[in-house]
Formats: structure tokens, C-alpha cells, sequence
């Protein structure tokens, strides 16, 4: 029985391009986990889309003298194109800026406002009477009253690292043009979460088997230290989901409120545009979600968005199907990244200590970044790209290893069988033959296993331990000398061989997607190993906007090869390049110009 998997990934802020650690962090995780189910011929539906509202994404529209919308817009559609370079599958990739996800969250928040788990209460926020409108707490600078810092945000405080009270900061100033701010009186939502907190905590409890330590920590740790404590959930801003309560004009939904909910309300968006169903994965228990994230996400995806989940309990499907009895599905798992650093400093976008995501590709080929990506994730502790180990590792493991092996095999077969693998019988197979065709075969169950569990440096890693094992077996059996006495013991060498390399296409195809495709296309197949991405202009009430889409192919292979003997080839070439020495000069050389 095929089951439903959800890939839920964090939506990027609409207010940075992407670059290497964002892509190992979240979508490069994400879309292996992806592409492995699909394999299998399990019904996945990976979602994300463009995080276009919150103060991240003002404050880069007021640096840059530009409309909001223009700025989201504008990321909007690069994002769009990194994706497709690196080939992160998105089912669909759209937008917080859309009718329907504002609709969806307004919804919810109905929802949670009906079950009694809202609540309004009044504070005092920084006010300019300059521009007339009360200021977000990033846009107020000042002194911090722990430290005595003069550049303080009334948040927090980057030189002693509080989080502060933004209301108690010392001789404020406005950030947008410097006139001082003054307290005014202003009323908010909060979500209760303190209501919840029993319900958030036994959830986390029954995940704890599998969930990441480092993220058990950051959520059920935190909560049993700390409890979990009401949140404001409205803010007094313009740019973004209006609270859609009376009288409250002028206020929006805050942006990690929605945000997360583009996860339930982007599967209602795919439905309505491929026909599909959302709901086999959003009100299915034995739908398994899983939440690529970074560590920074963390309270958001195992404590928020569950209680809102919850909260909501059967309002929901009741206002979208009419289906009583039904709640939404809870996360299976969260799997957070650590972060990735760069030449071991923080990967700083302003600085320009990056490597950008669309840079690279004019560069590299997407599968030799996917790679070194892989075997770095940040799975458990912070992790570092240095441009030596770059260069060190595609030369020494990927083209070497993987590339060579594969090249070497089917050139050798379309060269001495002229286009074709060898005729063999295969009841004439050796012992060791066998034994290398079974080791591989078990790859199957142990890189998949590795998969499921989220554990993708070990994953890769296994499969290629069996390529180098098919490398071991190639100089036991040297076939490209037997060949001059034994044509028969040549051919029945080379067709193991390349029936192990056919299976080890499969086992590499969520990490390498591309060069296993075109592996695929060497084997002669003809029915495709992938789908197909493509962009989609989605009608929508705000205006339409351009998503990600992917057709999934209509043939699965997650299983050993049955590649028969004298199948016809098509002309081989090299899968990987094999990288100069000074490339890694060269990039240091880039790094860090602004
Ligand atoms: N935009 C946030 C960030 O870049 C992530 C939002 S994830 C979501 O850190 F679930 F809230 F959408
Ligand atoms: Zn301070």
C-alpha cells in the first residue's frame, strides 16, 4: 500500500537570495527524502513557498526604496529558478501572498478563536508619530538597559545577547528616519498556549523515539524547563494577513502564525490546481508529515504549529469538506539542520561571506554541489563548506569512485559488445558474482532504511561503500585483461558489474538526481527514472504568481536491477568533472567582495 507522504519545508523570507546553507539546511534534505518516496512509488506531496510578509522582508523593501510586493516578487521568481537548478522537486512552490493562504489563515485563527485558545490583551509599543503608525520591534533602536549598548534593537541585544523588553529600551530611535518613538497603548491576540501545553507535550512524547535529539531538546526540553507561555499573534502593521476580526483594521496576523500554515494551505492551493487531494494528507492518520527545517525554526514547526493544529481540532475539515470527525494530521517529524558555515565563519549574506545558490551553478553542475552538501549536512552539529574539501572530495570520491566506476563499466561494454552488455547466461554466475549482485541488492533495504529514518549522511554514505565495493570486485576480477584470454569470464564480470551499476543508479538517484538520469538514459531505458518540473501561472484573487510544479514519473524503481544481458546501450560519457586544483584559490579570491 503506497502511503502518504508530506515533505513540509521552511518557506524562505522573501527578503535574501538562497545560498549553500539554506539549501543543505532545508530544501536539499527535504527534496532527497522526496525523490526516495517517490522511488518507492509512495504518494508524496512536497510544499514550501515564498515568506513574503514579516519585517525581515519590509526592512529590505525600505532599504531598497521599493514597494513590498516588488521585493517579494522579485525573490520570488529567483528562488523559483534555484530550485529548478538544483532540482528541488516542489509539487508546489508558491506564496504567503495569496487569496487562498489568506483565507486558509484566517481560518484557522477563527478556528482557535472559537475553541476559547485566543485571547486580547492591551501592551505598550513604540509609536512614531513621524510616519503615524506604531513601529515593529526590529525597527526600534536604542540603548540596552542591561549592558548599556547605544545600538541595541528594542528586542535584543547584540552585544550582551539578551532578549529584551522592547518597551523598557533607552533614548529610542526610529529606524526608518531616526525621529524618536514614544509608547502608546495598542491591544493584541495571543494564542494560549499554556492551554495546550499538555497536549503539545505528550504529542513530542510520542514522537521522542524518532525525533533528532537536538531538536527534542530545543522543544520538549525547553518545555519542561520552561512551560510553554501565551504568544502574541497580531501585530499593528500594514504589509501582510489583516486579522480578520471587526474593529481590528490596521492589524495583521503575525508572520510565523501564518507562515506555518502555508503548509496546510499550499496542499489546498496543489489540490485545487492538479486535482489532487489534500486531504490524504492533511486529515489522513496514517499520513507521515515530515518538517525540513533549520535550527533557528525549531519552536515554531514542534510546539506552535501543532498547537495550532490542534486547537483547531475539527473546526477545520468541517469548514473545507463538510466531513465531520475529522482532525488535521499532526507532524510525524521535524528534522531540523544545524547550520553550515562557511571556511569556518558564519555565512553572512551582507558581508557576502556566501557561496549563493545561483552562483555556484554557473560554475558547478547541481549534483557535484548536492554532493558535497550531502556528505557536510548539518544533521547533528554545525557543519562547514571549505572550498579545498569541495574540490578534494568531488575529485577524490565523486568522480572517482562513483563517476570512473560507472564510465569506465558501460564504456568498456559499448567497446567490446558493440553498443550492447555482454550475452551471458546467468545461470553461469559465480560465487562471486552472486555474492556482489546480493550485497548490492541489499542496499535497497539499507540505504532505504537509512532514508526513512532522516539519517541522509549515512545514507550516502552506505551506497557508496557498495560502489567501492563494485571497485574492489572490478580489481579482483580485471576484466579489461581477461578479456585478452577469457572472453567469457570478461563478459560475465562486466555484466555484474553492470547490473550492480544499474542498481547503484537507483540507490544514488535521491542524492545525484541528475547524473542518475542520465545513467538511466546509458542503460537504455526509456521510461524515466524522474518527473518533470515545471512553472505554472496560478490564477489567484491578489493576482496571479508563478509556482513550482512537478509531474511525477509514471514507473518506480526503488528495487535491484533486472537489467537483462545483451541489452542495448546508448553511448556513454562521463557523469562528473574532475575539478582543477585552483579552483579552490579562485573561489577563496571571491569571497567576502561586496
Ligand atoms: N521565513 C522563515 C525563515 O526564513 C521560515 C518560515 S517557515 C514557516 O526563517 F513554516 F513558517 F513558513
Ligand atoms: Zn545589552
Amino acid at each position: 500500500m503506497p502511503e502518504n507522504i508530506l515533505i513540509a519545508i521552511a518557506w524562505p523570507y522573501a527578503n535574501a537570495e538562497i545560498h549553500v546553507g539554506n539549501i543543505t539546511g532545508s530544501h536539499l534534505p527535504g527534496d532527497i527524502v522526496a525523490r526516495y518516496h517517490r522511488l518507492k512509488g509512495n504518494r508524496v506531496l512536497m510544499v514550501s513557498g515564498t515568506d513574503s510578509h514579516g519585517t525581515p522582508v519590509t526592512i529590505r523593501a525600505d532599504a531598497e526604496n521599493l514597494p513590498v510586493e516588488a521585493v517579494y516578487k522579485k525573490f520570488h521568481a529567483s528562488f523559483l529558478e534555484v530550485f529548478q537548478g538544483y532540482g528541488i522537486t516542489y509539487d508546489l512552490f508558491t506564496s504567503t501572498h495569496t487569496a487562498n493562504h489568506f483565507r486558509v489563515s484566517q481560518s484557522i485563527f477563527l478556528a482557535l478563536k472559537e475553541n476559547g485558545f485566543l485571547f486580547t490583551q492591551k501592551s505598550m509599543q513604540w509609536f512614531s508619530p513621524a510616519a503615524g503608525k506604531f513601529l515593529p520591534d526590529r525597527y526600534v533602536e536604542g540603548t540596552c538597559y542591561l549592558c548599556g549598548y547605544e545600538g541595541a534593537r528594542s528586542d535584543q541585544c547584540d552585544k550582551c545577547g539578551n532578549v529584551l523588553e522592547p518597551e523598557k529600551l533607552l533614548n529610542p530611535r526610529s529606524k526608518v528616519d531616526g525621529s524618536t518613538p514614544e509608547l502608546r497603548e495598542t491591544e493584541h491576540f495571543y494564542i494560549d498556549l499554556s492551554k495546550l501545553e499538555p497536549r503539545v507535550v505528550e504529542f513530542l512524547k510520542e514522537r521522542s523515539d524518532h525525533m533528532r535529539e537536538t531538536v527534542l531538546g530545543e522543544s520538549l526540553g525547553k518545555i519542561t524547563a520552561e512551560g510553554l507561555k501565551p504568544r502574541p499573534i497580531t501585530r499593528d502593521l500594514d504589509w501582510g494577513i489583516p486579522v480578520p476580526v471587526e474593529g481590528w483594521d490596521g492589524k495583521c496576523l503575525y508572520v510565523w502564525f501564518e507562515a506555518v500554515i502555508g503548509y496546510l494551505s499550499a496542499a489546498i492551493e496543489w489540490s485545487s490546481i492538479s486535482g489532487g487531494e489534500w486531504k490524504d494528507w492533511w486529515s489522513n492518520p496514517a499520513a507521515r508529515q515530515y518538517y525540513f527545517i533549520g535550527k533557528d525554526n525549531i519552536f515554531f514547526h514542534t510546539s506552535l504549529w501543532p498547537a495550532e493544529l490542534m486547537g483547531v481540532g475539527q473546526q477545520f475539515a468541517e469548514i473545507f469538506s463538510g466531513e465531520p470527525g475529522v482532525s488535521l494530521t499532526l507532524p510525524h517529524d521535524v528534522p531540523a539542520n544545524q547550520f553550515m558555515n562557511l571556511q569556518g565563519q558564519k555565512i553572512s549574506g551582507s558581508r557576502n561571506w556566501a557561496v549563493w545558490g545561483r552562483d555556484a551553478l554557473t560554475r558547478y553542475d547541481p549534483d557535484a554541489i548536492r554532493y558535497y552538501l550531502t556528505v557536510n549536512m548539518p544533521e547533528n552539529k554545525d557543519s562547514d563548506w571549505d572550498w579545498d574539501d569541495f574540490v578534494a572530495r568531488n575529485n577524490g570520491e565523486l568522480v572517482a569512485t562513483w563517476g570512473n566506476l560507472a564510465n569506465r563499466v558501460l564504456s568498456f561494454s559499448f567497446k567490446q559488445w558493440e553498443g550492447h552488455a555482454p550475452t551471458i547466461d546467468p545461470a553461469n554466475l559465480r560465487e562471486a558474482d552472486r555474492a556482489l549482485l546480493a550485497a548490492i541488492e541489499a542496499g535497497f533495504a539499507s540505504v532505504g532504511g537509512l532514508l526513512e529514518a532522516v539519517k541522509l549522511r549515512d545514507a550516502l554514505r552506505e551506497a557508496f561503500h557498495l560502489a567501492t565495493e563494485v571497485n574492489r570486485y572490478l580489481d579482483a576480477n580485471a576484466p579489461w585483461t581477461a578479456i585478452k584470454t577469457d572472453r567469457d569470464s570478461a563478459a560475465l564480470t562486466i555484466f555484474t558489474a553492470l547490473k550492480a551499476i544499474d542498481s547503484l543508479k537507483v540507490l544514488f538517484a535521491p542524492f545525484l538526481p541528475f547524473t542518475s538520469a542520465r545513467l538511466h538514459g546509458f542503460f537504455g531505458y526509456t521510461s524515466p527514472l524522474f518527473g518533470e518540473q515545471f512553472t505554472q501561472e496560478i490564477p489567484d484573487a491578489l493576482g496571479t504568481h508563478t509556482g513550482l510544479r512537478y509531474r511525477p514519473a509514471s514507473e518506480t524503481w526503488w528495487r535491484p536491477s533486472d537489467f537483462q544481458p545483451g541489452a542495448l546501450l546508448n553511448p556513454p560519457a562521463p557523469l562528473f568533472k574532475k575539478l582543477d586544483e585552483k579552483v579552490a584559490e579562485e573561489e577563496m579570491a571571491r569571497l567576502g567582495k561586496v
